[in-house]
């Protein structure tokens, strides 16, 4: 089995062979932080859209949905306080020219017998720990310093002092001098709404699909028959001009959100709301195949909340290079309807009939990034082990999300009534499913294949299907087991595989 950087490595090397992920604008160098979906990724990222839209609006009572432009009016963004806070820490290395999260860089005075000697600095990760005390050593032998090292203890580079800029290393060149103080550098991508290009045609392109949800609240109220609690739910493109984009499609500057915003009585308990939301979410991961046992939670503290929240929870995932968020569950109160009603001079308001009051309701918001799910479910899904003596890779994807549901196979191909019936089967289930078909090479690279890219079953149409009428093999990817159904039991099959 890969080692964790080897497994990203292998799963990226996955994606770009057989289609799941390209770099985007490859052919021009590409473009740091964007990244295109191929035939397969795209079809892997419809079904857990599908999954989710399926789950969550079509089968409950208390949500609808909604799908709003990605350019709202920019008084949006002034009302939301991104422009003012949708900011993250900046530094940059004058030498390198290299420009790191301020709070993703640590640093940590080096003491030897209670002086200070020096100072290092290492980048987030796993190993950042053992990394600055091996590089705490290297510099107490290189100033040939007698003594015991004092304990190595890190901070982000934002509780640094003015004093420490001049002193602290930059992680690209190892030498100190070099690192500006940090500065606020606001996420959003801007852009000027027609022809005009000066500061009143400026507009954003959304960081969030949220704010599309509390601006059209009244529009939905008034059409939409909800019932309080309800949730409207959005899917779609969100951009942020990430500092530092990294580990693949975890972080890029444009990717895809699934929110719920989900009102509630100002009355109602918000925190057992918010707990129930977050038990749901979790209930769901493992629902698409995301397994419990490596998704956790992180509260954040008090003072670390976002400007709009009074409480959120991150669902973390076990990915290769660390555990990260995948989700957020944040309790938002009533600030984003406040402030969008306060803005516009617009009522956002809810009416009881049964207490004949009105007020404004408040929030849970379940946000997860579409490309975070795919992610966590191809790193879950990824293995390598050895069938009959040859090594194979094997994503172990559920049907509901996996591309293509089953492959149909001929056994041989210069065999007319094996062709013609293989053939007849694939599309007479192509009209329900997304199937593939697969008539050259021999019948065990052409199972390598499918399984290499999650195709669940193979379904060979072979000599004793002619001759016998035995029906058709059906392998299972998983279990490497065969059984013979006719084409009818497998439409039947499939039916109660994908759709339960
Ligand atoms: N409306 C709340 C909100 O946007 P967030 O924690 O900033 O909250 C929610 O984002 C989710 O969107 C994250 O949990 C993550 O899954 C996804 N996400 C955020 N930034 C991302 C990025 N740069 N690349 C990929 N996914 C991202």
């Amino acid at each position: 089995m890969a080692e964790p950087t080897d497994k990203m490595e292998s799963i990226i090397n996955l994606c770009k062979r057989r289609g799941f992920v390209f770099a985007s604008s490859e052919i021009y160098g590409g473009l740091n932080g964007f990244f295109d979906y191929g035939p397969l990724g795209a079809e892997l990222k419809n079904n857990i859209k599908q999954a989710w839209w399926q789950d969550f609006v079509h089968r409950r009572d208390d949500i609808v949905g909604l799908d709003s432009t990605i350019i709202h009016h920019p008084t949006t963004w002034k009302a939301s306080g991104h422009i003012d806070n949708f900011t993250d820490p900046l530094v940059d290395c004058k030498e390198s020219k290299m420009r790191y999260r301020a709070d993703q860089l640590f640093f940590a005075p080096v003491i030897v017998a209670g002086e200070t000697i020096g100072y290092v600095s290492v980048l987030e990760d796993e190993g950042m720990q053992a990394k600055a005390e091996e590089l705490a050593n290297d510099l107490k032998r290189k100033l040939a310093k007698p003594g015991a090292l004092e304990p190595i203890k890190l901070k982000d580079y934002t509780e640094s002092t003015p004093e420490q800029y001049a002193l602290i290393p930059s992680p690209a060149t190892g030498k100190p001098g070099s690192l500006t103080a940090p500065r606020s550098f606001n996420m959003m991508f801007q852009t000027y709404v027609g022809a005009m290009q000066d500061a009143s045609a400026v507009a954003y392109l959304r960081p969030e699909t949220a704010q599309g949800i509390f601006i059209n609240f009244k529009n939905v109220v008034d059409t939409g028959r909800v019932k309080l609690p309800f949730g409207i739910a959005q899917m779609g493109k969100a951009f942020r001009n990430e500092i530092n984009p990294r580990n693949f499609i975890f972080r890029s500057r444009e990717f895809e959100q699934m929110e719920i915003e989900y009102f509630i009585s100002p009355q109602a308990d918000w925190q057992t709301a918010h707990r129930d939301w977050i038990e749901g979410c979790l209930a769901w991961f493992e629902s698409i195949g995301i397994p419990r046992a490596k998704l956790s939670l992180y509260p954040h503290p008090q003072e670390k909340l976002a400007h709009y929240s009074k409480g959120t929870t991150d669902i973390m995932f076990e990915f290769p290079f660390g555990v990260q968020e995948l989700q957020g569950v944040a309790a938002r109160g009533d600030f984003d309807l406040t402030q969008h009603s306060q803005v516009s001079g617009q009522k956002l308001d809810w009416f009881d009939e049964a207490g004949k009051v009105r007020f404004i309701p408040h929030v849970i918001e379940p946000s997860v990034g579409v490309d975070r799910v795919f992610l966590a479910l191809l790193t879950t899904a990824y293995h390598e082990d050895e069938v009959e003596g040859e090594k194979r890779v094997v994503l172990k994807l559920p049907i509901r999300v996996a591309p293509f549901k089953a492959a149909v196979f001929p056994l041989v191909k210069n065999k007319p009534e094996i062709v013609e019936r293989a053939e007849a089967l694939y599309r007479r289930l192509k009209k329900r499913f997304n199937v593939f078909y697969d008539a050259s090479g021999a019948i065990g690279r052409r199972y390598r294949r499918q399984d290499e890219i999650g195709t669940p079953y193979g379904i060979t149409i072979d000599f004793e299907t002619i001759e016998k009428g035995a029906g058709v093999t059906v392998r299972n990817r998983d279990t490497l087991e065969q059984v013979r159904m006719t084409e009818d039991e497998v439409v039947r099959f499939l039916d109660e595989k994908i759709n339960g």
